[in-house]
């Protein structure tokens, strides 16, 4: 794949006050975390994930569900952040203002270094209860650090919550489901303010979470894209950077750590 030597883009971020940083799965893609679409492998392959990450997919089948996510977070647990990931955390180092908004729901930005990272879409590392509130989850049994590996297509009853006896559902945000109003403030917030936006491994498509950038380049701000393939994001880019993560956003840092600033 072409390499497009990153100096324009260095020179952005070098000179850039107020950075977000907006990441999607490709930028877990290289860990080892497939992407959500590709994540149906073996015997989950005959579900559909969209219909599996639904508030009635759990109504109807809460084992099914909990024992899906399980599978996801011990696969998330083997994998390590890879240096996509500890670049991002370098860029928050070289531009103390930059605010970092995930898509996903792994913990690998915060493995990584990265302060805060606002999840716009949840965290499967976040139980929360479904009974009023929707309060963070009471577990009798603290989540595991080291989950053992629930194998494919196990159904596990969810815990119930210690404080309310309701059943405790992944704190991810599923189909249908608004996303967590405070994430979202503070995305939107941090692009409307922000002179530079990179965007990192993700495809675009999945609303109201890919309006983050178009709101940065609305207001102004230059957008950084890293990602393999095109994507509808090319059009408000005013550089694409066409590689992964793993690639090119080390040699971004390096750049930048060496432009005039
Ligand atoms: N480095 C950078 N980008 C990559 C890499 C890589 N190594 N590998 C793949 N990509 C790009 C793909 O080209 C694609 O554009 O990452 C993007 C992944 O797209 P999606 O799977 O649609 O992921 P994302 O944009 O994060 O989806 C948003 O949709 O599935 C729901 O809730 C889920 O948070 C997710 C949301």
């Amino acid at each position: 794949m072409e390499q497009v030597p990153p100096t324009e883009a260095a020179a952005l971020l070098a000179q850039a006050r107020r950075v977000v940083v907006f990441t999607g799965a490709g930028i877990s893609a290289e860990s080892g975390v497939p992407t959500f679409r590709d994540d149906l492998t073996g015997l989950w392959a005959r579900f559909d994930a969209t219909q599996l990450a639904t508030p009635e997919a759990f109504h109807a089948d809460p084992d099914l569900v909990w024992g899906w996510y399980e599978w996801r977070r011990a696969r998330v647990r083997r994998a390590r952040p890879n240096p996509g990931h500890l670049a991002t955390a370098a860029i928050e180092s070289l531009c103390p203002d930059t605010v970092l908004v995930t898509q996903n729901v792994d913990d690998l930005h915060e493995r990584a270094g990265s302060r805060s990272p606002v999840h716009l879409h949840g965290s499967l590392f976040a139980p929360r209860c479904i009974g009023a509130g929707a309060h963070p989850a009471a577990l009798s049994e603290p989540v595991e650090d080291e989950p053992a590996d629930p194998g494919e297509g196990a159904r596990i009853p969810p815990p119930r919550c210690a404080h309310c006896g309701w059943l405790v559902r992944p704190g991810v945000v599923w189909f249908g489901e608004a996303l967590p109003e405070a994430a979202l403030t503070a995305a939107v917030e941090a692009a409307a303010g922000c002179d530079v936006l990179l965007t990192v491994g993700t495809s675009g498509v999945v609303y109201p979470a890919a309006e983050i950038p178009l709101i940065a380049a609305r207001r102004g701000a230059a957008v950084i894209q890293v990602n393999p393939e095109p994507t509808p994001l090319d059009d408000v880019s005013a550089v694409n950077l066409r590689g992964t993560a793993a690639q090119v956003l080390p040699a971004l840092v390096a750049a930048a750590r060496s432009a005039p600033r």
